[in-house]
């Protein structure tokens, strides 16, 4: 009697492990694996491919799409997935961007767009069912079930970063950039085609060596709760960075363990890119930051038919400037004639003004003419 229970213990036991192992295995597969993209075009969420996040929790949100783009379909190989931090309400500056580059233009250029927004309700200028309206107009909105909150551009943006890494991992490359920034988007890309990156990829405009805010009166203020160190670490502009989808899902994965942080692109590009050891790509030369730089090279081009050696920059508060400057820009892209500039812009155009780089940073540099 004693021998027989003990053989069944035994065999018991065995059997555990066996369990075990093989649901540990099992476990560990399914998180390595991304599987296969699948395409869906509504939102119900059980059906949604296999998440590599437990739950897909992102800290203490269990992240739901209310509201997901139908653009990078099963197979097809695309160059650029471009994720756009908009803001629901920001209808204007997605218009300007579509009618800068319509469904045909961005099939040529091997480019697509998704904005991303969060939930907001519904108001007095815009309401969901306006988004959902554009959604299956354009299909090109992601929408994640936190509320729109400066405080919630984090979430935002590993939404983004998780979303091109699940859906649209046939993509070589995942752009970020936030929608009232002004890309000269072909010049970009050829940058982009023509320049060996690496395979852990993060390119952008560095900004070393910031510190934190710490005056109450600041935006951007940081608590030492929140943030701890003296300065941040190395870290993208949120305006406009290159990754891709693989480097996106190891940021991403990179959340567990960590506390949120809700400056985005000090927490993605920086801290989180420090703990899997992403070195950063300076893309710096194509960035300005003053919006009368852009408009000073519309002006040339039209004129002078010279080129413009800046390709990213912030709209100024103008959502019409991204559709403006392509418009303008196109015309040397088309026709690949346009001369380059003798000076460089600082010492032909006129800035007054200077927007912040990073979003709990500033960058002070006050051009003059000299
Ligand atoms: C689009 O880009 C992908 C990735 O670089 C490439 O494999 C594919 O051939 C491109 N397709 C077109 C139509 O250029
Ligand atoms: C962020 O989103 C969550 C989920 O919707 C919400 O509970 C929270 O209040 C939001 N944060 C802010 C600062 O609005
Ligand atoms: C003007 O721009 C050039 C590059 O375009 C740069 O080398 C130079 O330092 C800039 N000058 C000033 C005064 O910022």
């Amino acid at each position: 009697m004693y021998q027989c229970n003990r053989t069944l213990l035994f065999t018991l036991l065995l059997l555990m492990i066996v369990v075990v192992l093989i649901l540990t295995f099992y476990y560990n597969s399914e998180t390595e694996e991304l599987g296969n993209v699948v395409l869906l075009d509504n939102v119900d969420y059980d059906q949604q491919p296999q998440s590599y996040l437990d739950h897909d929790r992102l800290f203490d949100l269990r992240l739901r799409y209310d509201v997901s783009g139908e653009n990078c379909a099963i197979g097809t190989p695309l160059f650029a997935v471009i994720l756009v931090t908009s803001y629901f309400g920001n209808v204007e500056t997605r218009s300007a961007i579509r009618r800068a580059f319509p469904k045909d233009s961005l099939r040529d250029l091997n480019a697509t767009f998704v904005f991303l927004l969060g939930r907001k309700s519904d108001d007095m200028f815009v309401k969901q069912d306006a988004v959902l309206d554009e959604a299956h107009r354009f299909g090109d909105i992601l929408q994640g079930n936190f509320r729109e909150a400066y405080r919630n551009l984090t979430y935002k943006h590993l939404m983004g970063l998780k979303w091109a890494s699940e859906r649209c991992a046939n993509a070589e490359y995942v752009v970020k950039m936030d929608d009232d920034i002004v890309v000269n988007l072909p010049e970009i890309l050829k940058v982009l085609r023509n320049v060996k990156l690496p395979q852990k990829l993060l390119a952008g405009y560095i900004l070393k060596d910031m510190e934190p805010k710490r005056e109450k009166a600041n935006k951007w203020f940081v608590t030492e709760d929140e943030y701890r160190d003296k300065v941040y670490p190395t870290f993208l502009s949120g305006w406009f960075y290159v990754t891709n989808p693989k480097t996106s899902r190891s940021l991403v994965r990179a959340v567990r363990g960590e506390k949120y942080f809700w400056i985005d692109d000090t927490f993605i590009t920086g801290i989180l890119a420090r703990k899997v050891k992403i070195k950063h790509y300076n893309l710096g030369d194509y960035f300005t930051v003053h919006p009368e730089f852009l408009r000073c090279c519309m002006s040339d081009v039209s004129k002078l038919s010279v080129g413009c050696e800046v390709m990213i920059g912030p709209n100024g508060g103008d959502a019409n400037l991204f559709f403006e400057f392509n418009r303008a820009l196109g015309k040397c892209w088309k026709s690949g004639s346009c001369k380059k500039r003798d000076l460089p812009l600082n010492r032909t155009c006129v800035a007054e003004r200077v927007v912040n780089l990073g979003r709990g940073t500033s960058v002070i540099e006050d051009y003059k003419l000299s």
